[in-house]
Protein backbone atom coordinates (compact mmCIF):
# COMPACT_ATOMS: atom_id res chain seq x y z
CA UNK A 1 0.00 0.00 0.00
CA UNK A 2 1.66 3.48 -1.10
CA UNK A 3 2.41 5.55 1.89
CA UNK A 4 0.09 8.50 2.61
CA UNK A 5 1.25 12.23 3.69
CA UNK A 6 -0.40 13.05 7.18
CA UNK A 7 -0.80 16.82 5.72
CA UNK A 8 -3.25 15.22 3.26
CA UNK A 9 -4.90 13.01 5.74
CA UNK A 10 -5.35 15.87 7.75
CA UNK A 11 -6.81 18.79 5.24
CA UNK A 12 -8.82 16.21 3.64
CA UNK A 13 -10.10 13.44 6.11
CA UNK A 14 -11.37 10.29 4.23
CA UNK A 15 -13.09 8.77 7.05
CA UNK A 16 -13.36 4.82 6.31
CA UNK A 17 -10.28 4.75 4.12
CA UNK A 18 -7.74 2.58 5.33
CA UNK A 19 -4.07 4.15 4.57
CA UNK A 20 -0.41 3.54 5.65
CA UNK A 21 1.63 6.48 7.45
CA UNK A 22 5.05 6.55 7.76
CA UNK A 23 6.85 9.11 10.51
CA UNK A 24 8.06 10.25 13.67
CA UNK A 25 6.60 9.22 17.30
CA UNK A 26 6.25 12.62 19.02
CA UNK A 27 4.30 10.98 22.17
CA UNK A 28 3.15 8.08 23.06
CA UNK A 29 0.30 8.40 25.91
CA UNK A 30 -1.02 5.92 28.21
CA UNK A 31 -0.19 2.82 26.23
CA UNK A 32 -2.69 3.72 23.85
CA UNK A 33 -2.37 7.16 21.64
CA UNK A 34 0.16 7.97 19.48
CA UNK A 35 0.84 11.33 18.24
CA UNK A 36 2.84 10.41 14.82
CA UNK A 37 4.44 13.41 12.68
CA UNK A 38 5.79 12.26 8.77
CA UNK A 39 6.99 16.42 8.66
CA UNK A 40 4.95 17.26 6.30
CA UNK A 41 2.78 19.27 8.36
CA UNK A 42 2.76 20.89 11.69
CA UNK A 43 0.47 18.74 12.96
CA UNK A 44 -0.06 15.16 14.08
CA UNK A 45 -1.59 11.93 13.27
CA UNK A 46 -3.43 10.34 16.18
CA UNK A 47 -2.67 6.95 15.99
CA UNK A 48 -5.16 4.66 18.23
CA UNK A 49 -3.58 1.54 19.65
CA UNK A 50 -5.51 -1.19 21.00
CA UNK A 51 -2.87 -2.79 23.55
CA UNK A 52 -4.52 -5.93 23.78
CA UNK A 53 -3.91 -6.61 20.60
CA UNK A 54 -0.15 -6.15 20.10
CA UNK A 55 2.75 -7.58 21.79
CA UNK A 56 3.81 -5.65 24.44
CA UNK A 57 7.68 -6.10 23.52
CA UNK A 58 6.47 -4.54 20.24
CA UNK A 59 4.68 -1.54 22.31
CA UNK A 60 7.39 -0.89 24.83
CA UNK A 61 9.65 0.11 20.94
CA UNK A 62 7.10 2.93 20.27
CA UNK A 63 8.87 5.72 22.27
CA UNK A 64 9.19 9.60 21.67
CA UNK A 65 11.66 9.76 18.46
CA UNK A 66 11.08 6.16 17.11
CA UNK A 67 10.24 5.72 13.16
CA UNK A 68 6.96 3.91 12.66
CA UNK A 69 4.62 1.96 10.04
CA UNK A 70 0.97 2.17 10.41
CA UNK A 71 -1.48 0.86 8.83
CA UNK A 72 -4.97 1.42 9.81
CA UNK A 73 -8.70 2.94 9.08
CA UNK A 74 -9.16 6.41 9.04
CA UNK A 75 -11.85 7.06 12.25
CA UNK A 76 -13.60 10.26 13.40
CA UNK A 77 -11.61 11.25 16.59
CA UNK A 78 -13.94 11.17 19.96
CA UNK A 79 -10.92 13.26 21.44
CA UNK A 80 -10.64 16.78 21.24
CA UNK A 81 -7.97 18.31 19.15
CA UNK A 82 -8.09 16.47 15.93
CA UNK A 83 -10.99 15.44 13.84
CA UNK A 84 -9.52 12.33 11.99
CA UNK A 85 -7.45 9.82 13.81
CA UNK A 86 -6.09 6.04 13.12
CA UNK A 87 -7.34 2.83 14.47
CA UNK A 88 -4.31 0.33 14.23
CA UNK A 89 -3.99 -2.50 12.30
CA UNK A 90 -0.83 -2.98 11.66
CA UNK A 91 2.08 -1.47 13.80
CA UNK A 92 5.93 -1.66 11.93
CA UNK A 93 8.73 -0.15 14.15
CA UNK A 94 11.31 1.00 11.59
CA UNK A 95 14.13 2.35 13.58
CA UNK A 96 14.36 2.35 17.62
CA UNK A 97 14.71 5.59 19.42
CA UNK A 98 16.41 4.48 22.53
CA UNK A 99 14.90 7.16 25.73
CA UNK A 100 17.80 7.72 27.84
CA UNK A 101 19.98 9.33 24.87
CA UNK A 102 17.62 10.41 22.50
CA UNK A 103 18.03 14.82 22.80
CA UNK A 104 14.50 16.29 22.14
CA UNK A 105 12.46 14.95 24.57
CA UNK A 106 8.66 16.25 24.23
CA UNK A 107 9.27 19.70 26.47
CA UNK A 108 10.14 23.17 25.55
CA UNK A 109 14.11 23.25 24.50
CA UNK A 110 15.64 26.34 24.02
CA UNK A 111 16.86 27.57 20.67
CA UNK A 112 20.66 27.36 22.03
CA UNK A 113 20.13 24.32 23.28
CA UNK A 114 19.00 23.37 19.80
CA UNK A 115 21.86 24.98 17.73
CA UNK A 116 23.91 22.70 19.43
CA UNK A 117 22.08 19.89 17.97
CA UNK A 118 21.20 21.32 14.38
CA UNK A 119 21.52 17.55 13.44
CA UNK A 120 18.48 17.04 15.04
CA UNK A 121 16.27 20.16 15.39
CA UNK A 122 14.65 19.94 12.12
CA UNK A 123 12.53 17.64 14.39
CA UNK A 124 10.86 20.18 16.38
CA UNK A 125 7.70 21.95 15.83
CA UNK A 126 9.50 25.43 15.50
CA UNK A 127 12.29 24.11 13.18
CA UNK A 128 9.63 22.17 11.55
CA UNK A 129 7.73 25.58 10.74
CA UNK A 130 10.33 27.51 9.80
CA UNK A 131 12.28 25.03 7.43
CA UNK A 132 8.74 24.68 5.61
CA UNK A 133 8.14 28.35 5.55
CA UNK A 134 11.41 28.41 4.25
CA UNK A 135 10.78 26.44 1.75
CA UNK A 136 8.07 28.46 0.47
CA UNK A 137 9.44 31.36 0.44
CA UNK A 138 11.91 30.03 -1.92
CA UNK A 139 9.20 28.73 -4.34
CA UNK A 140 8.10 32.24 -4.06
CA UNK A 141 10.48 34.03 -5.16
CA UNK A 142 10.73 31.73 -8.53
CA UNK A 143 7.03 32.51 -9.33
CA UNK A 144 7.51 36.05 -8.96
CA UNK A 145 10.32 36.42 -11.36
CA UNK A 146 8.69 33.58 -13.67
CA UNK A 147 5.82 35.20 -13.77
CA UNK A 148 7.56 38.59 -14.83
CA UNK A 149 9.45 37.29 -17.37
CA UNK A 150 12.66 37.20 -15.67
CA UNK A 151 15.44 34.38 -16.46
CA UNK A 152 16.80 32.16 -13.54
CA UNK A 153 20.54 32.52 -14.14
CA UNK A 154 23.38 30.59 -12.34
CA UNK A 155 26.68 32.73 -11.61
CA UNK A 156 29.93 31.16 -10.13
CA UNK A 157 30.33 30.09 -6.90
CA UNK A 158 34.26 30.48 -7.40
CA UNK A 159 35.42 33.51 -8.98
CA UNK A 160 38.58 36.12 -9.56
CA UNK A 161 36.23 39.20 -8.06
CA UNK A 162 35.78 41.24 -4.74
CA UNK A 163 31.88 42.26 -6.26
CA UNK A 164 31.63 44.65 -3.05
CA UNK A 165 34.95 45.22 -2.96
CA UNK A 166 34.98 44.70 0.87
CA UNK A 167 38.00 42.52 0.90
CA UNK A 168 36.08 40.17 3.50
CA UNK A 169 36.70 37.07 1.06
CA UNK A 170 37.11 33.42 1.37
CA UNK A 171 39.72 32.20 -0.65
CA UNK A 172 39.73 29.11 -2.80
CA UNK A 173 43.38 27.15 -3.18
CA UNK A 174 44.27 23.77 -3.82
CA UNK A 175 47.74 25.01 -2.65
CA UNK A 176 49.30 23.40 0.65
CA UNK A 177 48.67 25.51 3.53
CA UNK A 178 52.32 25.15 4.35
CA UNK A 179 54.79 25.34 2.41
CA UNK A 180 53.32 27.23 -0.65
CA UNK A 181 55.55 27.83 -3.54
CA UNK A 182 56.48 31.55 -3.52
CA UNK A 183 57.56 34.61 -5.71
CA UNK A 184 61.14 35.77 -5.76
CA UNK A 185 59.65 38.19 -3.46
CA UNK A 186 58.37 36.33 -0.99
CA UNK A 187 54.47 36.44 -1.95
CA UNK A 188 52.76 33.44 -2.35
CA UNK A 189 52.82 32.78 -6.31
CA UNK A 190 49.10 31.57 -7.80
CA UNK A 191 50.19 31.09 -10.93
CA UNK A 192 50.98 27.52 -9.35
CA UNK A 193 47.51 27.15 -8.26
CA UNK A 194 44.62 25.33 -8.97
CA UNK A 195 43.21 28.46 -11.32
CA UNK A 196 46.95 29.67 -11.90
CA UNK A 197 45.49 32.97 -9.73
CA UNK A 198 43.67 33.61 -6.60
CA UNK A 199 40.51 32.78 -6.51
CA UNK A 200 37.44 33.33 -3.83
CA UNK A 201 34.09 31.90 -2.85
CA UNK A 202 31.69 34.78 -4.18
CA UNK A 203 30.42 37.22 -1.98
CA UNK A 204 27.52 38.02 -5.18
CA UNK A 205 26.88 36.95 -8.12
CA UNK A 206 26.17 40.76 -9.13
CA UNK A 207 28.57 41.94 -11.86
CA UNK A 208 28.19 38.03 -13.83
CA UNK A 209 24.35 38.84 -13.20
CA UNK A 210 24.81 41.93 -14.99
CA UNK A 211 26.38 40.10 -17.93
CA UNK A 212 23.32 38.45 -18.41
CA UNK A 213 20.77 41.09 -18.11
CA UNK A 214 22.51 43.15 -20.84
CA UNK A 215 21.77 39.55 -23.05
CA UNK A 216 18.77 38.70 -22.06
CA UNK A 217 16.75 41.54 -20.52
CA UNK A 218 15.83 40.98 -16.81
CA UNK A 219 17.83 38.27 -14.77
CA UNK A 220 17.86 36.78 -11.54
CA UNK A 221 20.48 34.78 -9.64
CA UNK A 222 19.32 32.67 -6.11
CA UNK A 223 22.31 31.37 -4.69
CA UNK A 224 24.59 30.87 -1.87
CA UNK A 225 27.13 33.68 -0.71
CA UNK A 226 30.59 33.52 1.23
CA UNK A 227 31.72 36.54 3.53
CA UNK A 228 34.71 36.49 5.79
CA UNK A 229 33.51 39.38 7.94
CA UNK A 230 33.92 39.24 11.52
CA UNK A 231 30.11 39.76 12.74
CA UNK A 232 28.61 37.79 15.16
CA UNK A 233 25.24 39.53 15.17
CA UNK A 234 21.45 38.31 15.00
CA UNK A 235 21.73 39.12 11.41
CA UNK A 236 25.01 37.97 9.72
CA UNK A 237 25.81 34.90 8.37
CA UNK A 238 29.01 33.65 7.14
CA UNK A 239 27.15 31.52 4.09
CA UNK A 240 23.77 33.00 3.35
CA UNK A 241 21.67 33.01 0.52
CA UNK A 242 21.03 36.14 -2.09
CA UNK A 243 18.78 36.53 -4.57
CA UNK A 244 19.94 39.02 -6.97
CA UNK A 245 17.53 40.36 -9.74
CA UNK A 246 19.26 42.47 -12.24
CA UNK A 247 17.08 44.29 -15.35
CA UNK A 248 18.31 46.12 -18.63
CA UNK A 249 16.41 49.36 -19.22
CA UNK A 250 15.28 50.03 -15.29
CA UNK A 251 16.02 53.32 -13.47
CA UNK A 252 16.52 53.22 -9.74
CA UNK A 253 13.25 54.62 -9.27
CA UNK A 254 11.67 50.93 -11.53
CA UNK A 255 14.04 48.89 -8.82
CA UNK A 256 12.47 50.02 -6.17
CA UNK A 257 8.77 49.75 -7.52
CA UNK A 258 10.16 46.03 -8.36
CA UNK A 259 11.66 45.42 -4.45
CA UNK A 260 8.82 46.52 -3.01
CA UNK A 261 6.23 44.29 -5.37
CA UNK A 262 9.04 41.42 -4.65
CA UNK A 263 9.27 41.50 -0.91
CA UNK A 264 5.14 42.00 -0.82
CA UNK A 265 5.03 39.19 -2.90
CA UNK A 266 6.73 36.68 -0.49
CA UNK A 267 5.14 37.97 2.48
CA UNK A 268 1.78 37.13 0.47
CA UNK A 269 2.69 33.85 -0.34
CA UNK A 270 3.74 32.92 3.06
CA UNK A 271 0.70 34.26 4.43
CA UNK A 272 -1.47 32.56 2.19
CA UNK A 273 -0.03 29.31 1.75
CA UNK A 274 1.79 28.69 5.36
CA UNK A 275 -1.52 29.32 7.13
CA UNK A 276 -1.02 26.45 9.97
CA UNK A 277 2.87 27.29 10.46
CA UNK A 278 2.47 30.78 10.86
CA UNK A 279 -0.04 29.84 13.72
CA UNK A 280 2.39 28.13 15.43
CA UNK A 281 5.12 30.90 14.75
CA UNK A 282 2.88 33.68 16.39
CA UNK A 283 1.99 31.75 18.96
CA UNK A 284 5.35 31.18 19.54
CA UNK A 285 6.38 34.62 19.56
CA UNK A 286 3.95 35.86 21.50
CA UNK A 287 5.31 33.31 24.41
CA UNK A 288 8.71 35.23 23.55
CA UNK A 289 7.62 38.67 23.91
CA UNK A 290 5.91 37.40 27.23
CA UNK A 291 9.58 36.94 28.62
CA UNK A 292 10.95 40.34 27.67
CA UNK A 293 10.43 43.89 29.82
CA UNK A 294 7.38 45.95 28.37
CA UNK A 295 9.87 48.15 26.44
CA UNK A 296 11.36 45.65 24.21
CA UNK A 297 8.28 44.11 23.03
CA UNK A 298 7.20 44.69 19.33
CA UNK A 299 3.40 45.16 20.57
CA UNK A 300 2.39 43.41 16.51
CA UNK A 301 2.06 39.68 16.20
CA UNK A 302 3.65 37.99 13.74
CA UNK A 303 0.47 37.47 11.06
CA UNK A 304 -0.62 41.03 12.20
CA UNK A 305 2.76 42.63 11.34
CA UNK A 306 2.88 40.90 8.23
CA UNK A 307 -0.09 42.31 6.99
CA UNK A 308 0.37 45.46 8.05
CA UNK A 309 3.98 45.10 5.75
CA UNK A 310 1.45 43.91 2.92
CA UNK A 311 -1.12 47.21 3.28
CA UNK A 312 0.96 49.87 3.71
CA UNK A 313 3.21 51.50 1.15
CA UNK A 314 7.07 51.70 1.70
CA UNK A 315 8.06 54.97 2.57
CA UNK A 316 10.99 56.37 0.03
CA UNK A 317 13.00 58.86 2.01
CA UNK A 318 16.77 59.99 0.85
CA UNK A 319 19.70 59.67 2.64
CA UNK A 320 20.08 63.03 3.09
CA UNK A 321 16.43 63.70 4.38
CA UNK A 322 17.02 60.45 6.68
CA UNK A 323 20.46 62.48 8.24
CA UNK A 324 18.71 65.89 9.28
CA UNK A 325 15.67 63.16 10.96
CA UNK A 326 18.68 61.62 12.56
CA UNK A 327 20.15 64.68 13.85
CA UNK A 328 17.23 66.06 15.58
CA UNK A 329 15.64 62.95 17.05
CA UNK A 330 15.48 62.46 20.57
CA UNK A 331 18.06 59.41 21.20
CA UNK A 332 20.72 61.71 19.41
CA UNK A 333 20.21 64.67 21.63
CA UNK A 334 20.52 62.46 24.32
CA UNK A 335 23.23 60.81 23.39
CA UNK A 336 21.57 57.53 23.24
CA UNK A 337 22.49 56.39 19.61
CA UNK A 338 26.16 54.75 20.10
CA UNK A 339 27.53 56.18 16.55
CA UNK A 340 25.96 60.23 17.54
CA UNK A 341 25.04 61.59 13.93
CA UNK A 342 27.08 64.42 13.34
CA UNK A 343 26.99 65.10 9.76
CA UNK A 344 26.32 63.91 6.54
CA UNK A 345 28.22 61.68 4.98
CA UNK A 346 28.10 59.31 8.03
CA UNK A 347 27.41 55.30 7.75
CA UNK A 348 24.54 54.70 8.73
CA UNK A 349 24.13 51.82 11.63
CA UNK A 350 21.78 49.27 12.32
CA UNK A 351 20.53 51.57 15.43
CA UNK A 352 19.88 54.32 13.13
CA UNK A 353 17.57 52.36 10.65
CA UNK A 354 15.74 50.61 13.07
CA UNK A 355 14.78 54.56 14.81
CA UNK A 356 14.28 54.90 11.32
CA UNK A 357 12.08 52.11 10.64
CA UNK A 358 10.39 51.56 13.80
CA UNK A 359 10.08 54.54 15.84
CA UNK A 360 9.87 57.57 13.57
CA UNK A 361 8.23 56.35 10.06
CA UNK A 362 6.77 53.25 11.88
CA UNK A 363 6.90 51.31 8.20
CA UNK A 364 9.15 49.65 5.78
CA UNK A 365 11.66 52.19 4.47
CA UNK A 366 13.45 52.60 1.46
CA UNK A 367 16.52 54.79 1.26
CA UNK A 368 18.21 56.20 -1.38
CA UNK A 369 20.65 58.99 -2.98
CA UNK A 370 23.79 57.92 -0.72
CA UNK A 371 27.13 59.48 -0.65
CA UNK A 372 29.04 57.99 -2.91
CA UNK A 373 32.16 57.37 -0.26
CA UNK A 374 30.13 54.67 1.51
CA UNK A 375 28.92 52.73 -1.21
CA UNK A 376 30.61 50.21 -3.86
CA UNK A 377 31.97 51.54 -6.91
CA UNK A 378 29.57 49.93 -9.50
CA UNK A 379 26.42 52.82 -8.25
CA UNK A 380 25.64 55.43 -11.02
CA UNK A 381 26.74 58.33 -9.68
CA UNK A 382 23.90 61.26 -9.76
CA UNK A 383 24.68 64.37 -10.97
CA UNK A 384 25.66 66.52 -7.95
CA UNK A 385 28.81 64.33 -8.14
CA UNK A 386 28.33 63.51 -4.42
CA UNK A 387 25.72 61.25 -4.04
CA UNK A 388 24.97 57.53 -6.13
CA UNK A 389 21.59 55.82 -7.41
CA UNK A 390 21.89 53.16 -4.21
CA UNK A 391 18.97 52.19 -2.30
CA UNK A 392 18.43 50.18 0.94
CA UNK A 393 15.33 48.94 1.65
CA UNK A 394 14.89 48.79 6.04
CA UNK A 395 12.31 46.56 7.43
CA UNK A 396 11.41 46.58 11.13
CA UNK A 397 13.12 44.19 13.41
CA UNK A 398 15.34 43.92 10.56
CA UNK A 399 17.07 46.80 9.07
CA UNK A 400 18.65 46.19 5.74
CA UNK A 401 16.70 43.50 4.05
CA UNK A 402 17.98 45.09 0.22
CA UNK A 403 20.64 46.95 -1.03
CA UNK A 404 20.36 47.64 -4.35
CA UNK A 405 21.25 50.35 -7.16
CA UNK A 406 20.81 51.68 -10.25
CA UNK A 407 24.61 50.26 -12.02
CA UNK A 408 26.79 52.98 -13.80
CA UNK A 409 26.54 52.80 -17.08
CA UNK A 410 29.33 55.40 -18.20
CA UNK A 411 32.21 53.51 -19.07
CA UNK A 412 34.43 56.75 -18.34
CA UNK A 413 33.08 57.41 -14.98
CA UNK A 414 32.95 53.61 -14.52
CA UNK A 415 36.70 53.49 -14.95
CA UNK A 416 37.56 56.63 -12.81
CA UNK A 417 35.25 55.41 -10.05
CA UNK A 418 37.11 51.72 -10.17
CA UNK A 419 40.89 53.69 -9.92
CA UNK A 420 39.69 55.61 -7.04
CA UNK A 421 39.46 52.68 -5.13
CA UNK A 422 42.04 50.44 -6.18
CA UNK A 423 40.44 48.45 -8.42
CA UNK A 424 42.71 47.67 -11.88
CA UNK A 425 40.27 48.55 -15.05
CA UNK A 426 42.45 45.18 -16.82
CA UNK A 427 41.05 42.91 -13.46
CA UNK A 428 37.47 43.75 -14.79
CA UNK A 429 38.16 44.02 -18.56
CA UNK A 430 35.10 41.78 -19.36
CA UNK A 431 33.00 44.20 -16.92
CA UNK A 432 33.56 46.73 -18.86
CA UNK A 433 33.14 45.42 -21.88
CA UNK A 434 29.15 45.95 -21.49
CA UNK A 435 30.03 49.97 -21.22
CA UNK A 436 31.40 49.44 -24.32
CA UNK A 437 29.59 47.62 -26.36
CA UNK A 438 25.93 48.41 -26.50
CA UNK A 439 25.61 50.05 -22.59
CA UNK A 440 22.29 51.12 -21.34
CA UNK A 441 20.78 52.18 -18.06
CA UNK A 442 20.22 49.23 -15.94
CA UNK A 443 19.60 48.51 -12.15
CA UNK A 444 19.38 45.11 -9.68
CA UNK A 445 19.36 44.16 -6.21
CA UNK A 446 19.96 41.87 -4.05
CA UNK A 447 17.46 40.37 -0.78
CA UNK A 448 19.12 38.49 1.59
CA UNK A 449 17.16 35.20 1.95
CA UNK A 450 17.89 34.32 5.59
CA UNK A 451 16.51 38.42 6.52
CA UNK A 452 13.49 37.50 5.00
CA UNK A 453 12.97 34.42 6.11
CA UNK A 454 13.60 35.91 9.68
CA UNK A 455 10.92 38.71 9.18
CA UNK A 456 7.98 36.49 8.02
CA UNK A 457 9.12 33.69 10.66
CA UNK A 458 9.50 35.91 13.68
CA UNK A 459 12.81 34.35 14.46
CA UNK A 460 15.07 36.65 16.10
CA UNK A 461 18.38 34.96 15.22
CA UNK A 462 19.46 34.27 11.74
CA UNK A 463 20.96 31.50 13.14
CA UNK A 464 17.68 29.24 13.54
CA UNK A 465 16.18 30.27 9.63
CA UNK A 466 19.21 28.37 7.95
CA UNK A 467 19.66 25.02 8.53
CA UNK A 468 23.38 24.33 9.25
CA UNK A 469 24.37 28.14 10.04
CA UNK A 470 28.27 29.23 9.62
CA UNK A 471 29.33 31.98 11.32
CA UNK A 472 33.03 32.94 12.40
CA UNK A 473 34.34 29.75 14.85
CA UNK A 474 31.17 27.97 13.57
CA UNK A 475 31.16 24.86 10.97
CA UNK A 476 29.88 22.35 12.60
CA UNK A 477 27.95 20.02 10.69
O1 LIG B 1 24.01 45.06 0.53
P1 LIG B 1 24.75 43.88 -0.05
O2 LIG B 1 26.14 43.68 0.37
O3 LIG B 1 24.63 44.07 -1.64
C1 LIG B 1 25.19 43.29 -2.59
O4 LIG B 1 25.82 42.28 -2.41
C2 LIG B 1 24.85 43.74 -3.99
N1 LIG B 1 25.81 43.13 -4.91
C3 LIG B 1 23.44 43.35 -4.30
C4 LIG B 1 23.02 43.76 -5.69
O5 LIG B 1 22.83 44.93 -5.93
N2 LIG B 1 22.88 42.82 -6.60
O6 LIG B 1 23.92 42.55 0.26
C5 LIG B 1 22.58 42.43 -0.14
C6 LIG B 1 21.73 41.87 0.98
C7 LIG B 1 21.68 42.75 2.22
O7 LIG B 1 20.73 43.76 2.10
C8 LIG B 1 21.31 41.74 3.28
O8 LIG B 1 19.92 41.48 3.27
C9 LIG B 1 22.01 40.49 2.82
O9 LIG B 1 22.26 40.64 1.43
N3 LIG B 1 23.28 40.28 3.51
C10 LIG B 1 23.48 39.32 4.46
N4 LIG B 1 22.65 38.41 4.99
C11 LIG B 1 23.14 37.58 5.93
N5 LIG B 1 24.42 37.60 6.36
C12 LIG B 1 25.30 38.50 5.86
N6 LIG B 1 26.57 38.50 6.28
C13 LIG B 1 24.84 39.42 4.85
N7 LIG B 1 25.42 40.42 4.14
C14 LIG B 1 24.46 40.92 3.34
MG1 LIG C 1 24.20 46.64 1.81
Amino acid sequence: MPTSSISDILRQPKVGDTVTVKGWVRTFRSNRFIALNDGSCQGNLQAVVDFEAFPEALLKRVTTGASLSITGELVASQGAGQTVEIAVQKLEVLGDCPTDSYPLQPKRHSLEFLREIAHLRMRTNTFGAVMRVRHAAAFAVHQFFNDQGFFYLNTPIITASDAEGAGELFRVTTLPADGAPKKEDGTTDFSEDFFEKPTNLTVSGQLEGELGAMALGKIYTFGPTFRAENSNTTRHLSEFWMIEPEMAFFDLHDNMELAEAFCKHIIKYVLTNCQEDLAFLDQRLEQEEKSKPQDQRSGQGLIEKLQFVLDNPFVRCTYTEAIDILKDSKPNKKGQFKYPIEEWGADLQSEHERFLVEKHFKSPVILFDYPAKIKAFYMRLNEDGKTVRAMDVLFPGIGEIVGGSQREERYDVLVEKMQAVGIEPEHLEWYLDTRKFGTCVHSGFGLGFERMVQFVTGMGNIRDVIPFPRTPGNAEF
